[in-house]
């Protein structure tokens, strides 16, 4: 089976090709250069380069899987949580493809898309049940994975997601946007007990986040210590949302007795992160997965992955009508 998936939940126009669970392309074109100048996403600029590059993206995924648009079974579009512009664009290019190949379309939750990255690399090994810590630029969750579309929700982010706080933070210190990857790469001649910044939520009891707090202790500090390197002041701050982020989700997976962890999402591509969980993962005694750095960050492999597993279990076989009924959900959670 052929599934084509559709991402346009942000600012990355994303398409790829799968047959079954094979990645057959997956290409993304990142917007982030248009939108640097204004120190995050415009919503209105990300609507209207959806549109513009979308053909593209879509003939260069057919182009490098070497599938012809006809062969094409199944379609996944991203549905939510994102920003209800650039969603539409995506969706409706699905209807329309959907409409004229006569296949169905599914409404892929852009949540459990980073869910399916996982799927796509070491799902077979490292089925569910499993906790996954999911971060990205919108969102901090820790899921329990019972079984694939089946996820109990253990905790989220009570303000910032951890992305957010990398890219504000990121500001603070005037690195360009997206910022988590140039905090890495700084943080990397740093040290990270230069300063020690407050680890929030990390003693009290239950599974929520909250970095708010930690963006503004960032803040006090370069205004009192404006001579900091900036090289330590990455290096402190990404020390404390890992410190957190480990932290809790360990402490998750004692909670519901997890042995496997799977970390997903745009701060999975962490260095640090990764470095950490890794070593802590081993000493603990948990079976740990990050996917590829290209499958942490906002990709259409995941979404299509998501759909054929929700289509071929009969999880969702929507009818004709249904597809094009279907309408963006800026606000969807898992
Ligand atoms: O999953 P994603 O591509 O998009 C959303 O669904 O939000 O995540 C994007 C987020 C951004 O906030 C970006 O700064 C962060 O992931 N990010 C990183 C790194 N690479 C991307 N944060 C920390 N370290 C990185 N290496
Ligand atoms: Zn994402």
């Amino acid at each position: 089976m052929y599934i084509l998936g559709i991402e346009t939940s942000c600012d990355e126009t994303a398409a790829a090709v799968l047959q079954d669970r094979r990645v057959l392309s997956n290409v993304v074109y990142s917007q982030a250069k248009l939108h640097e100048k204004y120190g995050g996403v415009v919503p209105e600029v990300a609507s209207r380069n959806h549109v513009r590059k979308m053909p593209y993206v879509l003939d260069e995924a057919l182009a490098q899987a070497d599938v012809d648009l006809r062969q094409i079974d199944l379609i996944g579009a991203t549905r939510g949580p994102g920003l209800v512009g650039a969603l539409l664009v995506g969706l409706s290019t699905a209807k329309g493809l959907a409409y004229g190949l006569d296949v169905p379309l599914l409404g892929v939750n852009h949540l459990e898309g980073h869910l399916f990255a996982h799927y796509l690399e070491r799902g077979e090994e490292a089925p569910p049940p499993f906790l996954a810590l999911l971060v990205s630029g919108g969102h901090t969750l820790l899921v329990h994975v019972k079984a694939w579309g089946s996820y109990e929700t253990l905790g989220t982010t009570r303000d910032d997601a951890a992305g957010e706080a990398f890219d504000k933070v990121g500001k603070l210190l005037g690195v360009g946007y997206p910022a988590g990857p140039q905090i890495d790469r700084l943080a990397q001649r740093g040290d990270p007990h230069a300063v020690e910044f407050p680890r929030p939520m990390l003693e009290e009891p239950g599974f929520d986040f909250s970095f708010a707090g930690l963006k503004t202790a960032v803040l006090y500090h370069l205004r009192k210590h404006p001579d900091t390197p900036v090289e330590d002041l990455a290096a402190s701050f990404q020390e404390a949302v890992v410190d957190v982020l480990l932290g809790k989700t360990l402490k998750a997976a004692q909670g519901i007795g997890a042995r496997r962890v799977v970390v997903v999402g745009g701060v999975a591509a962490n260095s640090r992160l990764r470095a950490r969980f890794q070593q802590e993962c081993a000493t603990q005694g948990y079976e740990l997965y990050f996917p590829s750095l290209e499958l942490c960050t906002d990709n259409a492999a995941m979404i299509a992955a998501a759909a054929y597993v929700r289509f071929a279990q009969g999880l969702e076989t929507p009818s004709p009508e249904e597809s094009w009924r279907l309408s963006p959900k800026p606000g969807l959670s898992l």
